[in-house]
């Protein structure tokens, strides 16, 4: 059975069907690039997935598990969307640091308040041995993005490249299913994408089940498992990158693998 899976998914804003019925599946431990133009849905789809926007109609399907059913969202709590939002992970493109904590509190603060919430709903008190634990695997984690000599920084101490890989070490902390990346590197200069690619590649080397949406057109070709190319709110072609970026079948896809040189 997929891990993931996605049935007829549609988002509008007002009178805008950004997303016209997207059907996908996703295997564990694969990675899905998703490539098209600005404007194609591409960003929506993951906010649909992660929960940060909520989608008109279909359904996304965690293990054969709904864990968005058009027919029956209106009646979700925000305390289950908490929950199911636990399921995937997402690094922004802007990274989206907490200026005012220092890298490894980046990378704690969530596991902490998640322990926090945990124990007011059992009605106890906050483990403190499980805040240690949580130190050390921010630690582990940091080390292993590259980063353990600046766990005391800052984020404006940091270039651009070393703060995408705080923003992946932080995601990686809550443990998700499904760790979606928005074009993590189109934020930063050409000599720093190679670092935060290198980090993808290694998390792909450990079947960290991911979702790319990337402009880099040599990264999913050669990273991914399959590459989804959104036109106008739909889903026009996918397959293998070899498929898709050698034999592409669709006018549209054949025009948009040819711009983009691979
Ligand atoms: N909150 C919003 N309200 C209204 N329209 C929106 C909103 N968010 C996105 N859109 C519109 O939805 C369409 C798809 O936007 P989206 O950001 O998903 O595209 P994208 O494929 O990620 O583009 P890019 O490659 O430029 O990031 C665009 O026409 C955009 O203007
Ligand atoms: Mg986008």
């Amino acid at each position: 059975m997929a891990l993931l899976e996605v049935q007829a998914l549609t988002k509008q804003y007002g009178k805008l069907e950004v997303l016209q019925g997207i059907n996908f599946t996703l295997e564990k431990g694969q990675v899905l690039s998703i490539i098209g133009s600005s404007g194609s849905g591409k960003t929506t789809l993951l906010r649909c997935l992660n929960f940060l926007e909520t989608p008109n109609s279909g359904k996304i399907l965690l293990e054969g598990m709904p864990l968005f059913d058009g027919d029956s969202a209106a009646k979700t709590t925000a305390a289950e969307i908490r929950q199911k939002r636990l399921h995937f992970g997402l690094v922004f493109q802007s990274f989206h640091l907490f200026p005012q904590y220092t890298v490894l509190q980046n990378v704690t603060l969530a596991m902490d308040l998640q322990e926090k919430e945990r124990a007011k709903q059992e009605k106890r008190k906050p483990n403190k041995q499980k805040f240690a634990q949580n130190l050390e695997k921010a630690k582990q984690l940091l080390k292993e993005v590259g980063l353990e000599q600046k766990v005391n920084s800052y984020p404006f101490q940091l270039s651009g490249g070393q703060q995408q890989r705080v923003a992946i070490a932080r995601a990686l902390a809550l443990e998700p299913d499904i760790l979606c990346f928005d074009e993590p590197t189109s934020a930063l200069d050409p000599e720093l994408t190679g670092e935060v690619l290198r980090v993808i590649r290694e998390l792909r080397n450990t079947h960290t089940t991911m979702i790319v949406v990337t402009h880099e057109m040599d990264f999913a070709y050669h990273v991914s498992d399959k590459v989804i190319f959104m036109s106008g709110g739909k889903i026009e072609e996918e397959g293998t990158p070899q498929k898709v970026f050698d034999n592409p079948q669709s006018p549209i896809t054949k025009a948009f693998v040819q711009k983009s040189k691979l």
